[in-house]
């Protein structure tokens, strides 16, 4: 029954992706793009034999697992299960959701894509587009100021001074607000972009006399980018310790930029962040760019912010494993527990690294060097033993009743926020041993963390990491190449696949959809089934033949028959013992387990001896 409702809720989710862009450009883009050159665009593929084959970017293995089939549009990973055609593997690579992987593979073709979107969709989504391009197109001449500007002058020589170069400038696309009231308000209005837009972007403000006048003036300027790479805000720096301004000023919250949303630095971090399955987590962009530059790239930023549940949610995408590296003073401290209910919530094993006390990693980098942050990185304790520590400080002392009894109930109440019941019990207890108390002391201190609900990130792996039985694959596979199967099965109407095995929905969801009547490559064709089939139909092996399909498909059948009136057959035999049937009841179901048996013994007949 399982299965059922998931293959269900699978379909769903698929026809919610799928509304707002038509299925036939779908299958134009997936047409256009062949598999072997976008995964090539990644990284190099090897030929062997009808396949080419690497090592699986989805996995970590020493020897190449990892298939692209060119004729079915398909890839498969031997080692880790992994597969799917060209849109499954652009969105598992890229990390994107179902239309986005459309919309880039459509832009990498050249195709235009036909979306069927309300009128209102459309007129919010080009006033996003305005909104993104008048930030990219701002992004490039903050840059350019910095770049060419004589006024910049000083801009140039403090990042120097810092310990940045030109080129780090240039991959950062960092920039240069002019010391000016309204410099980048004529270049918006030059530009084409009305005074409106630019204050709804937070590039200008207003003053009562509606006046606007601009925001960032005689600062260092961070593009902000969300993790497709897109420019949605700004934070700016001032340049010297003695202006009385706010060292940093960001942009506002706009329809683009919620600062809780995002993190800084993920667009570029990504690939490292999911080949070493950690994020190294900082609490600004200085450090995070820093640390990148020096070749630790798996980091992300808050942007000074506690970790909200949707950057934590944004990164467990990427990661499983996170390093707290705040700062060393007790405002980074409270940065680290206000963080703790929203990573632990998203199933995130916690470290803490603990800076030497009056630097921050950007400061650290630049005068100890990038071995010694990694050293740091690499003792980063767990959050729980790192607390104990911290509390027992350098020398290792005893703690007080008094200051164990706080402890306890502080971590306790962390404690509770693990997902996992038997990591919980054997944190509690390790807890425990170290604070020289009993687990259920431990258990009883107890003070409960608010926590918002939690969303199981693991399901939808679970189940394409799903296995379905042989017979459910046979007969899919069969379906799949074999015309007189499909018809045959297609005919089996009473009782239906799915009251035969739930497993069959599968079954029931091939032989109504296009794949089986397309001449079209399967790969192309797989965005339109529910994500299981997408899964598993690049694993399964089409070309392996049988000598009589239809044959092996009715033997098959047959076996699932069987078992189904099996099962009928003890239900009727359980309702014989209910106490209180009447005479005629029980003659009735006499005659049914009779007519069962005897079509039991027919459908048996058919079955030939297990292989
Ligand atoms: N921050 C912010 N607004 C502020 C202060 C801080 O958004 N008014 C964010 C910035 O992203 C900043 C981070 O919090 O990078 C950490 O702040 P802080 O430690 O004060 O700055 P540093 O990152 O050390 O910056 P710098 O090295 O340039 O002083
Ligand atoms: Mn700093």
């Amino acid at each position: 029954m399982r299965v059922f409702v998931l293959a269900e809720y699978l379909c769903l989710v698929q026809v919610v992706y799928c509304m707002k862009i038509s299925q036939e450009s779908i299958e134009r883009v997936a047409s256009a793009c062949n598999i072997v050159d976008v995964v090539s665009s990644y990284f190099p593929l090897k030929r062997a034999g009808v396949n080419f084959r690497a090592l699986c970017p989805f996995h970590h293995e020493k020897s190449p697992s990892f298939y692209v089939n060119e004729v079915r549009q398909t890839f498969h990973c031997f080692g880790c299960g992994v597969g799917g055609g060209v849109f499954r593997f652009v969105m598992d690579y890229e990390h994107l959701d179902f239309p986005t992987a459309v919309r880039r593979l459509a832009e990498r073709s050249g195709i235009t894509l036909v979306e069927e979107s309300s009128a209102q969709d459309i007129s919010a989504r080009s006033e996003r587009a305005r909104l993104l391009d008048l930030h990219h197109k701002a992004a490039l001449w903050y840059h350019h100021q910095l770049l060419r500007s004589p006024a910049a002058l000083e801009a140039r020589s403090y990042l120097k001074q810092r310990g940045f170069s030109k080129e780090i400038a240039v991959a950062w696309q960092l920039g240069y607000a002019p010391r000016s009231w309204d410099a980048l308000k004529k270049w918006g209005i030059l530009e084409g972009f009305r005074a409106s837009e630019l204050v709804a972007a937070g590039l200008l403000l207003k003053r009562d006399s509606n006046e606007t006048y601009d925001r960032f003036r005689d600062r260092l300027m961070f593009p902000i980018r969300n993790d497709y790479g897109e420019v949605i805000a700004f934070s700016g720096r001032i340049l010297s310790a003695a202006s009385p301004e706010g060292k940093y000023v960001n942009s506002p919250e706009t329809s683009l930029f919620k600062k809780g949303n995002i993190l800084f630095g993920m667009d570029k971090s990504k690939r490292a962040l999911v080949q070493k399955g950690e994020a190294i987590v900082l609490e600004g962009q200085m450090d995070l760019i820093a640390a990148f530059e020096h070749g630790c790239e798996n980091v992300v930023a808050p942007q000074g912010t506690a970790f909200t549940l949707e950057q934590a949610r944004l990164l467990r995408r990427f990661v499983e494993r996170v390093i707290l590296c705040f700062d060393s003073d007790n405002a980074g401290m409270t940065a680290v527990e206000r963080s703790l209910p929203a990573l632990f919530a998203n199933g995130f094993q916690v470290r803490v690294a603990q800076l030497p006390s009056g630097e921050d990693p950007d400061s650290m980098i630049q005068k100890q060097g990038i071995d010694s942050f990694q050293k740091l990185l690499s003792g980063a304790e767990d959050f729980f033993d790192y607390s104990i520590h911290r509390a027992q400080g350098d020398a290792g002392l005893a703690l007080s009743p008094h200051r164990v009894a706080l402890l306890a109930k502080q971590l306790a109440g962390y404690l509770t926020l693990l997902p996992d019941a038997v990591l919980r019990e054997r944190t509690s207890e390790q807890v425990a041993l170290r604070l020289g108390i009993s687990r259920a002391a431990l258990l009883s201190a107890t003070s409960p963390v608010v926590l918002s609900s939690r969303e199981n990130v693991e399901q939808e792996t679970r189940i394409l990491r799903k296995k379905i039985s042989a017979g459910t694959e046979l007969l899919c596979r069969l379906a799949l190449v074999h015309r007189e199967v499909r018809e045959w099965l297609s005919q089996q109407k009473s009782p239906m696949p799915h009251e035969l095995d739930p497993e069959l929905v599968l079954l029931e969801e091939l032989l109504v959809s296009n794949v089986v009547s397309s001449s079209q490559p399967i790969g192309a064709l797989l965005p339109s089934l529910s994500l299981c089939l997408q899964h598993l139909i690049p694993s399964w092996d089409l070309e392996k033949t049988v000598p009589d399909p239809l044959c092996a498909a009715q033997e098959v059948w047959s076996g699932f028959y069987v078992a189904y009136l099996k099962r009928q057959q003890s239900e009727a035999t359980q309702q014989l013992r209910q106490p209180g049937i009447s005479p005629e009841q029980i003659l009735s179901i006499q005659q049914e387990i009779l007519d069962l048996q005897d079509s039991i013994r027919n459908s048996s007949r058919r079955l030939a001896p297990v292989a």
